[in-house]
């Protein structure tokens, strides 16, 4: 669907059948509603982010190598949307990997609606990588 949507080139994960761990802890969050996936978050961590105050047209922030989780891609479906299944997602992951979700880095290039929810959960900046 996001294929379909937003032209991305890349698969959101490309492993099939039972689960096996990676390196990075490769993980991907689904939500399901009425039965349907509605919504993912696919992420991985890693430890080499920038600081980006989403105010300039890219990141140029100081360099940072803590650990975090970063998001690959996150995607809820068309008629889902503006209801903070997004924030959940982004909240999910942060939980998980036990901590705030402004400590969440996205993986660049961070589309324009990704760029909105990102400044609201963490409005003095993101991390990105
Ligand atoms: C980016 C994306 C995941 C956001 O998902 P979402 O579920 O709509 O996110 P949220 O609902 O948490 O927030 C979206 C907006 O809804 C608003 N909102 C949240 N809860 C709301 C509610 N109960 N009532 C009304 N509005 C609400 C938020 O304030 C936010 O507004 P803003 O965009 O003006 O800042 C979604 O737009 C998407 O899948 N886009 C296509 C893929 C994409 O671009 N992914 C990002 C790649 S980096």
């Amino acid at each position: 669907m996001p294929q379909r949507e937003d032209s991305y080139d890349f698969p959101s994960w490309s492993h099939l059948g039972e689960p096996e761990a990676t390196t990075d802890n490769y993980r991907a969050y689904l939500l399901k509603a009425d039965e349907c996936v509605i919504g993912y978050v696919a992420a991985h961590d890693t430890n080499e982010h920038r600081r980006w105050d989403l105010n300039d047209e890219s990141p140029h922030g100081d360099e940072d190598d803590t650990l975090r989780p970063r998001i690959i891609l996150i995607w809820v479906a068309d008629v889902y949307r503006h209801r903070g299944i997004g924030a959940t997602l982004v909240g999910a992951l942060a939980t998980d990997f036990g901590c705030k979700v402004a400590d969440v880095s996205w993986s660049t290039p961070v589309s324009a609606a990704g760029q909105r929810l990102a400044r609201r959960l963490s409005p003095d900046g993101i991390w990105v990588s």
